[in-house]
């Protein structure tokens, strides 16, 4: 199978190219995704598969308007390149896709038939690559939420917080389930080595839904860090921001249809004791 990663060097990038060692990685310096004589001009001839980690990630930065021209670039226009040439070339394209593209107002899990209703800047430019992408008739649209791998990741942010301070103050109105890099990259393989049926999939780790809150006690306590976690509110969080996009309350994505498929899905606390020993033991 002739894989071409794109995005190489982001947080599911490096996963994809650890566990595909026989693939082309490309980070966004060997192939721009938004530069469409680019994608035009590679060569194509041993590629039959295309996965897709690169994105304009920053939420916030893309309220800004450079921060927006980029989001659409990358997110909408670059996806459109890659599904033009797969569906020329029959090439199976996999594409990453978030929870953000939900509005967040629902009760219970989002499932992959319920109704898209993105709010940022973000968050929109992700849902037209997802329509985008949909025009590959060979696609695996993953939706996914919260992403934890080697890169800038809320993990991260709270061990070096943990370790500095006595108290942090974290939200308790953004709920969700996070996502390790690792086991994203993994259910990939898994839809492509079982032929799975194409079409658009929710993945995030199993376990329960919890608040950033609550996930940060879990992270504090998997460090075994004493800093206390004080509740506060995405109003309180925002304040003074100049830039803010708006985030969805639940972000919390149903399993079942994957599931189905075959795969086993490791809970979330699982992954974060494994990934905060081998961040620790560096
Ligand atoms: N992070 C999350 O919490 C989260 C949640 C839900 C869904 N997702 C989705 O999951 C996917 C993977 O996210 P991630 O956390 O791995 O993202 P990431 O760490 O930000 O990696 C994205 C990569 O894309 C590269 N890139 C940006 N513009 C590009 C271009 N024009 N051409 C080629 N590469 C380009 C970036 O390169 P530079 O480093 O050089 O900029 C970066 O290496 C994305 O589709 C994202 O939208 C992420």
């Amino acid at each position: 199978m002739g894989i071409l990663i794109t995005g190489a060097n982001g947080q599911l990038g490096q996963e994809l190219t650890y566990l595909y060692p026989g693939a082309i990685a490309m980070d966004q310096a060997e192939l721009d995704i938004t530069n469409k004589e680019a994608i035009l001009g590679f060569d194509w001839t041993k590629i039959n598969t295309i996965i897709n980690a690169a994105a304009h990630t920053n939420v916030d930065g893309a309220e800004t308007l450079d921060g927006s021209i980029a989001a659409w670039q990358v997110n909408a226009l670059g996806i459109a390149n890659l599904a033009a040439v797969a569906k020329a070339k029959n090439i199976t394209l996999v594409h990453i896709s978030t929870e953000y593209v939900f509005d967040g107002a629902k009760t219970g899990f989002y499932t992959e038939n319920d109704y898209i209703n993105p709010q940022g800047v973000y968050a929109r430019s992700k849902a037209a690559g997802d329509l985008a992408a949909a025009g590959a008739p060979n696609h695996y649209i993953l939706r996914t939420s919260w992403v934890v791998g080697k890169g800038h990741n809320f993990v991260k942010t709270m061990l070096k917080l943990g370790a500095e301070k006595e108290v942090v103050g974290v939200v308790t109105d953004q709920k969700g389930r996070p996502t390790f890099a690792n086991d994203l990259a993994a259910a990939i393989k898994h839809l492509l080595e079982h032929n799975v049926a194409f079409g658009t999939y929710n993945f995030s780790n199993s376990g329960h839904v919890v608040s950033w809150h609550e996930f940060t006690k879990a992270i504090f306590k998997a460090a075994n860090f004493n800093c206390q976690v004080l509740p506060t509110t995405t109003t309180t969080f925002a304040a003074g921001k100049e830039y803010f996009a708006p985030r969805p309350a639940n972000s919390a994505l149903d399993l079942t249809k994957i599931q189905a498929t075959g795969l086993k899905i490791r809970d979330w606390n699982d992954a974060l004791i494994e990934y905060i020993y081998k961040e620790t033991k560096k």
